[in-house]
């Protein structure tokens, strides 16, 4: 039997830094995303009734107690499992499993009778509060040498009855050219890739950015090792992350992937839908690509 809890997968990941350079581990972008979500509002906003928590969590037990009877699950079996749950917790890991394998359903019963745009997951890599451009046009913060074809994202803002939304805020974030997201990865710029665009009093917008790579969630903690003990894989499609927004509307949180991309047909997350898949194409000059895409915000 393979100890998922510790084995190493890749015995060169964790061997120590070389020089003053910096590695992306799991471990330190785990340890990021258990601090920014604690500091997030929704994390302490939680409402305990008892009678719910007695639901949810006998059900919870009754279905592993099930999956327990019906494969007759050992002790050597129980004790992988507790090890694996105490090193999810270890290695910051939490956030990244829950949104990896759990969030997709969670979003899609909250916003079931949504009407306007689709959502879909948020994931651990949101930071409110990026580096804003107002009057409907703006170039995400990026390196001089930022690596990906330039692309430009624009669309326009409405209510679901077509009306221009003014003031909308468009906040983009997106991992980069290596699939790494800014304060979750040593060595990039604080506002790397993350930034927020005003819609202009027409309700349109025009985001400067580059596009990224397919990501892959990390591989050398916790979640890389139960990927690699069943057998799966660990990307996902390449994919811009919005939050768009206006004063009296629900919020969307969502996510765009590319058409034709590598694992927009079979994401880790299961995040992706049909409604959120670009298809850019390049520009006059030849300088990138451009797509559009339009943003509709239910009542709230
Ligand atoms: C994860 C990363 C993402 O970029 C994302 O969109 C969803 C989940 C993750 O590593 O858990
Ligand atoms: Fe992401």
């Amino acid at each position: 039997m393979t100890d998922i809890a510790t084995e190493q997968q890749d015995p060169g990941a964790e061997a120590a830094p070389t020089g003053t350079e910096e590695q992306a581990t799991a471990a330190a972008s785990g340890a990021a995303a258990t601090e920014r979500f604690r500091s997030k509002e929704r994390a302490g906003a939680v409402d305990v009734d008892t009678a719910r928590v007695n639901t949810l969590v006998t059900e919870l037990l009754t279905a592993a107690h099930d999956i327990v009877r019906r494969h007759q699950v050992t002790y050597a079996e129980y004790d992988a499992l507790k090890a694996w749950l105490i090193q999810v917790g270890a290695d910051g890991e939490w956030p990244l499993f829950l949104d990896v394998w759990l969030e997709h359903v969670v979003e899609e019963v909250a916003n079931d009778d949504r009407l306007g745009s689709k959502g879909t997951i948020e994931g651990p890599y949101y930071v409110p509060d990026s580096p804003r451009f107002t009057g409907g046009e703006g170039a995400l913060p990026m390196r001089a040498d930022e690596g990906g074809t330039p692309l430009l994202f624009q669309g326009r803002v409405t209510d679901v009855d077509g009306a221009a939304l003014a003031g909308a805020e468009v906040e983009m974030w997106h991992a980069d050219d290596d699939g790494l997201y800014s304060q979750f990865a040593p060595n990039l710029p604080q506002w790397n890739l993350r930034g927020t665009v005003v819609t202009d009093a027409q309700g349109c917008f025009r985001i400067h950015t580059v596009q990224p790579a397919p990501y892959q969630i990390p591989t050398d903690g916790s979640c890389g090792r139960l990927i690699a003990a069943a057998g799966w894989h660990a990307w996902r499609p390449a994919h811009l992350h919005l939050k768009v927004s206006a004063p009296g509307r629900q919020r969307v949180t969502t996510q765009l992937y590319f058409k034709g991309g590598s694992h927009v047909a079979d994401d880790v997350a299961s995040a992706v839908k049909p409604e959120l898949i670009l298809d850019p194409t390049p520009t006059a000059d030849g300088s990138g690509s451009e797509v559009t895409y339009d943003f509709v915000l239910d009542r709230v």
